[in-house]
């Protein structure tokens, strides 16, 4: 009687089924009928109790959980005790409409450009930029020739020469961006205590980014009534705590931009935190460029595969399997 059954049955089915579709085929008395999805209720029973989705839906609980405090704290069934309040953690910063952001905008290269000359004339005075060197800027915001004039005008250490002795000569495009103090402590001293940190990835390194840099430039205001602020440091209700150590630097006209956009305060924040962007996604309109492309070609791939796939499988999706009994037998 088995070997009446259609060969392609049993190939087909897996072996840990065929063994009690077979049985249950040799006790029906009438003709029976089986499609390749016939087995289909068992299989879903016996991956309902595997240990791979027991795996997989313990993953998934402890996933979501992760990515639920990731996002908004500590469970809601779990209490949170403040020992400060949350006003104390900075004003949220508003969403502004960035021109690079969105899945196909790239930089505005003006706006980093001017970012530059605002970096430079003013937050260069106490940060450093210790990842962008002047061979960064080229083909972004300046030409070579102009990037190298700007690397010539500072001078570097460099040796030691054929006396052993180190010696200053004028900057390179391969030069790093020249740091204003020395050391951190030297940074300290020269701000009343406070370090003022390295621009190169401060958009990455903050929450809100450029949002936050931007509102945090432009938010500076006197301390509400009641808030009461040490000597030298100043009001900034974006800045954790309220109190921070650096000043308002940016003020209407403070540079000149060499296209004509008049620098008012907001205008120059935009600019810089543009730059800053850049310099700490350096990538970014590459990225995106890549981007683009890798999801046009890995989809039509994809829809090639499944259509590849669906062919090859017509004829075995499509077929009837079906057990016909000798006549006569019974
Ligand atoms: C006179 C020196 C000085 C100048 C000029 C200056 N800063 Fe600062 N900056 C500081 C100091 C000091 C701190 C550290 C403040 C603190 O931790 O309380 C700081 C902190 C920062 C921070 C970090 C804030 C945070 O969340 O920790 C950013 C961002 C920043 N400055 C951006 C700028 C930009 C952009 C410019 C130029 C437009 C600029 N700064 C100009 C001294 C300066």
């Amino acid at each position: 009687m088995f070997s009446r059954l259609s060969a392609r049955a049993l190939k087909s089915s897996s072996s840990l089924f065929s063994a009690s579709r077979a049985s249950a085929a040799a006790r029906g008395s009438s003709v029976r009928f089986a499609s390749t999805s016939s087995s289909s209720y068992s299989a879903f029973q016996s991956a309902l109790n595997s240990n791979f989705t027991l795996a997989g839906a313990s993953l998934v609980s402890v996933g979501s959980i992760v990515w639920y405090t990731h996002l908004y704290g500590s469970l809601p069934v779990i209490g949170e005790v403040h020992a400060s309040h949350l006003s104390d953690e900075g004003l949220h910063p508003a969403e502004y409409p960035w021109s690079h952001k969105g899945w196909m905008n790239s930089f505005d290269h003006a706006s980093i450009r001017r970012g530059y000359q605002v970096y430079r004339e003013v937050c260069a005075a106490c940060h450093s930029l210790d990842r962008i060197a002047w061979r960064n800027l080229v083909g972004v915001s300046h030409t070579a020739d102009e990037s190298r004039a700007m690397a010539e005008e500072i001078e570097y250490q460099d040796g030691p020469d054929d006396n052993g002795e180190m010696f200053m000569r004028p900057g390179k495009l391969s030069d790093y961006m020249p740091a204003p103090y020395p050391n951190e402590e030297a940074a300290r001293a020269g701000n009343a205590g406070a370090l003022p940190p390295d621009l190169s990835l401060i958009v990455k390194a903050r929450h809100g980014a450029a949002d936050y840099i931007f509102s945090l430039l432009t938010g500076y205001i006197d301390p509400p009534a009641g808030v009461e602020i040490r000597e030298g440091m100043n009001y900034n209700p974006f800045f954790p705590g309220g109190a921070i150590g650096m000043a308002r630097v940016l003020f209407d006209g403070l540079v000149e931009y060499d296209d004509g956009t008049p620098a008012t305060t907001s205008q120059m924040a935009k600019d810089v935190v543009t730059f800053l962007n850049w310099a700490a996604e350096p990538e970014h309109d590459e990225r995106k460029k890549v981007g683009i492309k890798a999801i046009i070609l890995f989809s039509s791939l994809f829809a090639l595969s499944l259509y590849t796939k669906r062919f090859k499988w017509t004829p075995i999706k499509n077929r009837k399997i079906f057990y016909d009994p000798p006549a006569g037998k019974h």
